[in-house]
């Protein structure tokens, strides 16, 4: 496996993380497994998953919500068994009160299924069930993880580009993910992490969202996991494909090594490597590689 292993976590910024969070718990199958006492929380999910809330910097809220097809790190789904999508429907609609987005939820041949809907901060997820799994990884046994769910992890994180074929091919040269499913008809492509954990899909944006600052209100961004004695070289090699950097490579005293940077869309990402494993969840040993 190259340096960049796979997805660490994906972030989202919010007004209020704790009341998103007892949201995310109660009706996504989420746990916190950390809270920094100054509202960043993380929380994961059954199969190893990890999702980032970071308070906004002045308790902002999103002026304007985003909307399907718009440009940017767009949305997260959910990988639920076919035989509890409508259950996890059901949940969403009736006990959380999710708002849906657009016409759904619909199903599709081969026992696909979705449901998109909003989270309380207008947030785009979604609800997936395949009748043949995209990830390779088996899920990981985690004793921190939560039993028995109805929504299993992030089957894939979702981004909408306004040139996906370029962004995606950056993402398999600059970084190392592999394309694993292209569907021309539908203009969606699907990219798979080095460990074989964590899938992009990329598509055609209708409308350009722009640049947007690293902590605005949403779903922002998405951590690389490196091993720690490759962070550095990491991102010196990002920087030589001349990434943007948001904030130079550093050691924390924590053991933490980071490097914020853009990817050629705008969108956020960060390196992250930890002195020990997280929630469980370890990327240095790959069972999936097939290189
Ligand atoms: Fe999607
Ligand atoms: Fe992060």
């Amino acid at each position: 496996m190259g340096i960049f292993k796979g997805v660490e976590h994906v972030a989202i910024f919010s007004a209020d993380t704790r009341r998103l969070a007892d949201w995310y718990v109660q009706y996504l199958d989420m746990r916190v497994i950390q809270d920094n006492g100054q509202g960043t929380l993380f929380l994961l999910m059954a199969d190893g998953s990890i999702v980032e809330l970071i308070p906004t910097p002045g308790g902002e809220t999103a002026s304007v919500l985003p909307q399907p097809k718009e440009s940017g790190i767009h949305h997260l789904a959910f990988a639920v068994d076919a035989d509890n999508f409508g259950a996890a429907v059901h949940r969403l609609v009736s006990e959380a009160e999710a708002e849906p987005v657009g016409d759904t939820p619909r199903h599709f041949p081969e026992r696909l299924a979705t449901f998109h809907f909003r989270d309380p901060d207008g947030n785009i997820l979604h609800l997936i069930s395949r009748g043949n799994r995209l990830s390779l990884a088996a899920p990981l046994m985690l004793s921190a993880a939560p039993k028995n769910t109805l929504l299993k992890g992030i089957e894939h994180i979702g981004i909408i580009a306004r040139d996906p074929d370029s962004l995606r091919q950056w993402y398999v040269t600059a970084l190392g993910f592999r394309l694993i499913v292209r569907d021309d008809g539908r203009g969606t492509a699907f990219v798979m992490t080095p460990d074989g954990r964590s899938i992009l899909e990329f598509t055609q944006a209708e409308r350009d969202r722009g640049v947007l600052p690293y902590n605005a209100p949403g779903l922002r961004h998405i951590a690389i996991a490196v091993d720690p004695e490759d962070a550095d070289r990491a991102s010196r090699l990002l920087k030589a494909d001349r990434v943007e950097v948001l904030e130079e490579y550093q050691k924390l005293p924590n053991g933490q090594h980071l490097f914020y940077f853009r990817d050629p869309e705008g969108n956020v990402l960060h390196l992250i490597a930890r002195a020990e494993t997280f929630g469980g969840v370890s990327h240095v040993h790959c069972r999936y590689d097939r290189h």
